[in-house]
């Protein structure tokens, strides 16, 4: 079987950042963007240049860091979306602009109010207007699995004589079905006369929990480009998910006609990375990232896979990352030692000053625990990593007393701005009661909407990392605390959120019209 590249093309940073609460910082996506490099990942949509200046600022970073990659900005069809994509993009290796416009009759009627002929007319511009700043053009067509193909022929030949290289049609809404969806791609790479001048691309939501059976579906009938994300983040129910398509291809070689360039041994490592910084936890039966993906509970199963390995498992544990997890690190490394893991691990530090404030939370950390690994040295960098971030609120101290019998209690003290404020406070357990001391001082007005804990690594002496989503007047934002004590890791997220919150209240967010 003769074998085909397959495009890798992550939007983490761009679709996956689209999932409410799961907005990252500029620092917080190069560091994925380092991973994703790092992973060989073919193509980096790093954001979506005009929405904010921040995702300007974040396209900008993220295309100056990565050399490697193609790195992509996401751009309406119109000359101002794509100027600012160019913008974005002029420090990038590898620029790519990835130009869109709504295909279906729904989208066309409703959302852009424009006759068919008017949508075609203004993507064969945008594509010409892209392409004067790269040669590497992209074009979606929103909702195109629910588009009149007749149309879509129409508007793929023109937008490939237009310049366009990839042709992606998505799934905007999670409505396909494989054998439907896969059979559209057969269809319209046949009808289209200049097909062979693009490579077709497969971008689909999980909506009815299909988006990476219908991206597969898609790659069986021509499409060479997979759009996805690590952990399947991303809008509503996700986008389908990297790692699944990755280990599918290559587990089923017998099947599938293509190979990735993915190095498949950082997949774990970059989806406790994305866990850890978006505060989306994987759920423990996640494929092949999921805790449970490759623990046999099974007497039978555990049995078999002693005697001979591949009676119950089909990919090995090691070749997606999960032995990566190295103790490297104690409380007798010097920062010499420390500063090099965390360059193998792709973070850079900008200044001798950061190193050094790390370094203390390092030693801080390694004085309660005896073991650090690489997820530790990740938490200890996002711990200082929201730069930009005016911190309100700042965790002084705090001292929980908890015993059977009697009413939790908790007395905090916090830096608020730049006075120290304390407050007592009694509540239904020791987290409960730290909130309520919390909010006595910082009367918020925000909705608790989710609370969880992960132990970061495993045994009893592992750092607690607690998530607490808060709502306040339609923003929803994520904060992440750690620590040894899940009480104080309970603190610092609910801290974190609330600053996240003041920041938020303070630059407004245009609306991301129209994806
Ligand atoms: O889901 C979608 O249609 C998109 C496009 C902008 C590619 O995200
Ligand atoms: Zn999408």
């Amino acid at each position: 079987m003769s074998r085909d590249k397959l495009v890798i093309f992550d939007t983490t940073l761009r679709d996956g950042e689209q999932s409410p609460g799961a907005s990252m910082t500029k620092d917080e996506k190069v560091r994925i963007a380092h991973m994703l490099e790092k992973m060989r990942v073919d193509v980096i949509e790093a954001g979506f240049a005009i929405a904010s200046n921040g995702d300007f600022e974040s396209v900008k970073a993220v295309a100056n860091a990565v050399r490697e990659s193609r790195v992509c900005s996401l751009a309406r069809a119109v000359f101002a979306d794509i100027d600012r994509a160019a913008e974005a993009l002029k420090g990038a290796a590898a620029p790519r602009i990835h130009t869109f416009i709504a295909t279906s009759p729904i989208h066309m009627k409703y959302k852009l109010n424009m006759p068919p002929e008017q949508v075609l007319e203004q993507a064969v511009k945008a594509i010409q207007r892209a392409r004067q700043y790269t040669d590497d053009v992209e074009f979606s067509l929103e909702d195109g699995s629910r588009s009149d193909f007749e149309f879509m022929c129409r508007i793929v030949e023109a937008a490939i004589n237009a310049g366009a290289g990839t042709i992606n049609v998505p799934d905007t809404v999670g409505y396909g079905e494989p054998g439907e969806y896969g059979a559209m791609f057969k269809r319209l790479i046949e009808a289209v006369p200049n097909s062979d001048k693009a490579i077709f691309s497969t971008h689909c939501h999980n909506d009815l929990g299909l988006a990476v059976a219908n991206s597969l579906a898609a790659v069986m009938n021509g499409a060479r480009q997979v759009e996805c994300t690590i952990n399947g983040l991303g809008e509503r129910a996700g986008n389908a998910a990297l790692e699944e398509i990755v280990m599918a291809v290559r587990t089923r070689k017998d099947l599938f006609p293509v190979d990735t360039g993915i190095a498949t041994e950082h997949i774990v490592p970059t989806s406790r990375l994305v866990a850890s910084i978006t505060g989306f936890p994987v759920q423990p039966n996640k494929a092949i990232v999921g805790m449970n993906a490759f623990a046999h509970e099974s007497g039978i199963h555990q049995d078999g896979v002693l005697k001979h390995r591949e009676t119950y498992e089909i990919m090995r544990a090691e070749d997606v990352g999960w032995n990566a997890n190295k103790i490297v690190l104690g409380k007798h490394s010097g920062r010499a030692a420390v500063k090099a893991r965390f360059e193998e691990l792709g973070v850079k530090f900008e200044s001798p000053q950061q190193l050094a404030e790390v370094f203390e939370r390092f030693k801080a950390l390694a004085d309660k625990k005896h073991e650090i690994f690489d997820e530790d040295l990740h938490t200890l960098v996002n711990q200082g990593h929201d730069q930009g971030l005016e911190e309100k609120f700042e965790l002084v101290s705090l001292e929980v007393t908890s015993k059977t019998g009697t009413v939790p209690a908790a007395k905090i003290q916090l830096r608020v701005q730049d006075a120290h404020q304390s407050a007592v406070a009694e509540g239904s357990g020791p987290v409960d009661a730290t909130y309520k001391a919390i909010e006595t001082i910082a009367r918020s007005g925000a909705d608790l909407l989710l609370y969880s804990v992960n132990a970061i690594t495993q045994g009893t002496d592992s750092q607690g990392e607690v998530t607490v989503r808060l709502e306040r007047q339609g923003q929803v934002v994520n904060g992440v605390g750690s620590d040894t004590d899940i009480v104080v890791a309970s603190a610092k997220a609910y801290l974190h959120a609330l600053n996240l919150l003041e920041h938020r209240s303070a630059r407004a967010h245009p609306q991301r019209d129209g994806v």
